[in-house]
């Protein structure tokens, strides 16, 4: 499979993926949010892939939003549309369940942040701006970032960001949660790396159970979340990763994850 818009490599469990726009500041329009989808669902049947890495090309931006120059030229129907598949791309990264890390190199803003906010994790560089500016192009963010922004953020701070617009330096998003991590960015790779070979030794089976865990059932009731993440326990007591976690841990030795 080769893309136009994404680069892509899958080395030791890790898959890492690049939106290679640089020029437009990495900006996803229709094309690269395709891409996307095509590449993560490949990574969800790929038994090869343990972790994620997603990134942004050039020494300036993660993704600086939605692609303006192409959602001036939508109708009404076709923004919807551009809003659901875009919807759906988020979705599909979220639901991945397998950690999905955000290497925020610089600007994360719009789109960009929506995106950023579908991973599991996200490492930012002390350059890094993000934010929800759609309110400033008299738009909203339309790629699931209310909902994220509320749940990642609380509603204070969520709504600070979509009615003001203003972009945050990493500082103060790390303070609010919205970043993991903050690292200088001449070391966020190595950062993300060390993140990301832990990750990927990690049991496949219990990593899938946690996020299906937060990400699934975490959005329904309580009671049913609760009720889910005991079935996803129990089903980890099937896995020969879960024996041999245990079984490492009483022999006093590293465990060896299969996935099996
Ligand atoms: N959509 C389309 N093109 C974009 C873009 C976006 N979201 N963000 C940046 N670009 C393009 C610019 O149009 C410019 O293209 P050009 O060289 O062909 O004119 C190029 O990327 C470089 O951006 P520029 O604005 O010149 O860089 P800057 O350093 O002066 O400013 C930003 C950086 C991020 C502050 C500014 O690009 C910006 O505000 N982008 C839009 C952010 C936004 O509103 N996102 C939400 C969209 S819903």
């Amino acid at each position: 499979m080769t893309y136009q818009n994404l680069l892509l490599s899958i080395d030791s469990g890790i898959a890492r993926v690049t939106v290679n726009r640089p020029d437009k500041l990495n900006a996803l329009n229709q094309q690269t949010l395709i891409e996307l989808g095509l590449a993560f669902a490949a990574f969800k049947s790929d038994p090869t892939v343990r972790v994620v890495v997603l990134t942004g090309a050039g020494p300036k931006a993660f993704v600086a939003g939605a692609d303006i120059a192409e959602l001036v030229t939508l109708s009404p129907t076709q923004a919807r549309d551009a809003s659901l598949l875009g919807t759906r791309v988020m979705s599909a990264i979220e639901q991945l369940g397998k950690p999905v890390i955000a290497a925020v190199n610089g600007f994360a803003l719009g789109g960009g942040l929506e995106l950023a906010m579908a991973c599991s994790m996200r490492i930012g560089s002390d350059k890094a701006k993000l934010g929800l500016p759609e309110i400033t192009l008299g738009l909203m963010p339309g790629f699931g970032g209310t909902q994220r922004a509320l749940r990642l953020m609380g509603k204070a701070a969520a709504l600070e960001l979509m009615l003001l617009g203003a972009p945050i330096d990493a500082a103060r998003a790390h303070a609010l949660g919205l970043l993991t991590q903050v690292a200088p960015a001449e070391q966020l790779d190595e950062v993300v790396t060390a993140i990301a070979k832990k990750l990927a030794l990690a049991a496949p089976h219990a990593l899938r159970g946690i996020l299906d865990a937060v990400n699934r059932a975490g959005e329904g009731a309580i009671e049913q979340a609760l009720e889910f993440e005991s079935t996803a326990f129990g089903l980890l007591f099937a896995t020969a990763d879960m024996r041999e976690g245990a079984s490492a841990f009483l022999e006093k030795r590293p465990a060896q994850f299969r996935g099996a």
